[in-house]
């Protein structure tokens, strides 16, 4: 097959076209960027940039700590870059015209988000994860009725979550703490959480009042949801989930 390549895009110019096109992708990407969770390099001919995930930005590389690092010839990116190509893993991947080296383990998300460069894939596949964590599901911990799915990074409260004789549940993941009888979160600002003793739960009075109390409290799903597309910089020092991910295999087959 003939491969008909572009002119090779000058250095200054690749890396604006590049962020002018990824940037609005990361910011919708929440899931994504949680789950690589750190700066991806991309050296390609003259021009060495990273892709940092937890920013959602793209910039020149400048000495940061890299999870992976591609090399590919500056001619077949710039093909991609003219044909707007939204699979990088088909159009440049299968090639075996590239070099690549990682830190960790193999990092489902970072292929998923080089498959899908268009927001309508992004949007799909963001869809996906969320209704795999849904949390509006309650779960029994101890003598709590808590929401199962931990307000910070999503992780399975029946799993990283135990409750101490106070009522101050910590989830194992990152050590958060919340107090379960107001729901307010011990460790940082926001992230409330969903919770009611379990005699209450039986209470229709108490149950009333319950439900008044996760009324008037945002809940996180609502709370996170006016943080979808925003930049999340506070993100950057966090693990990303993935013992809890590693039960997605993704939306995508890689
Ligand atoms: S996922 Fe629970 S504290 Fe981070």
């Amino acid at each position: 097959m003939l491969l008909l390549r572009t002119r090779v895009i000058p250095p200054a110019e690749m890396l604006e076209t590049l962020k002018a096109w990824w940037e609005p992708l990361l910011k919708k990407s929440r899931t994504i960027r949680l789950g690589v969770g750190g700066c991806v390099r991309f050296k390609i001919g003259d021009l060495d940039m990273v892709v940092d995930f937890p920013r959602a930005k793209v910039r020149e590389y400048a000495g940061e700590e890299c999870i992976y690092w591609y090399t590919i010839p500056a001619d077949l990116v710039s093909t991609n870059i003219r044909d707007r190509e939204i699979d990088w893993s088909n159009s440049i991947f299968l090639s075996m015209q590239f070099q690549v080296g990682r830190s960790g383990k193999f990092n489902e998300f970072l292929t998923t988000f080089l498959k899908c460069l268009s927001v309508d894939r992004i949007e799909y596949v963001e869809n996906w994860y969320q209704e795999q964590t849904d949390q509006t599901e309650d779960a029994e911990i101890g003598d709590w009725l808590v929401q199962r799915r931990c307000p910070h990074l999503r992780a399975d409260l029946t799993k990283t979550g135990k409750v101490d004789e106070d009522g101050v549940l910590t989830c194992s993941m990152h050590d958060w703490k919340w107090d379960l009888k107001t729901g307010r979160c011990l460790s940082t600002s926001g992230h409330p959480i969903r919770s009611t003793k379990i005699d209450e739960a039986t209470d229709p009075v108490q149950q009333e009042f319950g439900a008044f109390r996760s009324a008037i409290r945002p809940s996180s799903r609502s709370a996170e949801g006016s943080e979808r597309g925003a930049d999340l910089p506070q993100l950057s020092d966090t693990a990303a989930p993935e013992a809890e991910y590693a039960v997605n295999q993704g939306p995508v087959q890689i």
